[in-house]
């Protein structure tokens, strides 16, 4: 029977050099659904993304987009699919302005001339999507400020502007909250939460804020040694003793 998930993986491992990365990854996020994903450094939640989004091939299970098997597209056909991510490391053109980020994102989906040395003039469409999408996240008032002058918290909101004028049914988010500053945290989980909200986004997201990712998710999927070790709702998570005594160091 055809799985009406927006994403599936399905009996996903992956193995460098005779040593298994991930292995036996089941995972379906629901049609709108935000799911976190959390576990120690090296659990595997990075090179999950990257099979997701096709940066490595698995070596054995598939990923499918909409109940389309999409494990051996391509990355950028699979952007076209409507998958779209955040990285670790921020991925912006320093060098454009905020403004000029979002737009050549906004001009790529509504299939206009990629012309970085035209001067955008406010009027054009993809300049009236990109100033919607940085006001939805704060960010309609720096503009006109190069992206690299951003504080990190601001880089963040930005990705996501740019995540937005793509229009992804699918987002990844892998850690949006690294190398942000504290009092940022509360700003960046609310742009994440409205973005959800309001653009029924289906989400899965890596994140290390525990506090952050409860708050915000529908589910949490544990990984821990290169597969899932529970998938549940956020308090049954914090109250599963085997969550606790392979992640939070609790004892059983
Ligand atoms: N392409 C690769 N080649 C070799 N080792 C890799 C590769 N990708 C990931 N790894 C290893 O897989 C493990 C999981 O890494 P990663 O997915 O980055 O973990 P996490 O994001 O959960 O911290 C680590 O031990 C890492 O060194
Ligand atoms: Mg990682």
């Amino acid at each position: 029977m055809p799985s009406s998930a927006a994403l599936t993986v399905e009996s996903l491992g992956f193995v460098v050099g005779g040593a298994p990365i991930l292995h036996d990854v089941d995972l379906e996020v629901a049609p709108g659904e935000m799911i976190g994903v959390i576990g120690p450094n090296g659990a595997g939640k990075t090179t999950l993304f990257n099979m997701i989004s096709g940066i490595h091939a698995p070596t054995t299970g598939r990923v499918l987009l909409d109940g389309r098997d999409i494990t051996h597209q391509p990355v950028h056909r699979r952007a076209l699919a409507g998958l779209g991510r955040t990285f670790q490391t921020s991925n912006l053109f320093p060098g454009l302005s905020v403004l000029e980020n979002v737009r050549l994102a906004a001009q790529r989906r509504l299939g206009g001339n990629l012309s970085v040395l035209r001067f955008p003039r406010r009027s054009d469409r993809a300049s009236t999507v990109a100033m919607e999408h940085l006001d939805e996240v704060g960010l309609a008032g720096l503009a006109d400020v190069l992206a690299g002058g951003l504080s990190h918290g601001d880089k963040r909101k930005l990705e996501i502007a740019v995540l937005l004028a793509m229009q992804p049914g699918v987002i990844l988010l892998d850690e949006p909250m690294a190398g942000v500053a504290r009092a940022d945290v509360p700003g960046l989980s609310e742009v994440i939460r409205r973005m959800h909200r309001d653009h029924h986004s289906t989400v899965l997201m890596v994140e290390h804020h525990i506090d952050v990712v409860m708050g915000l998710v529908e589910r949490v999927a544990v990984l821990h040694q290169g597969t899932i070790l529970a998938l549940d709702e956020p308090d049954r998570i914090m109250a599963d003793p085997l969550v606790q005594s392979a992640y939070l160091g609790a004892p059983v």
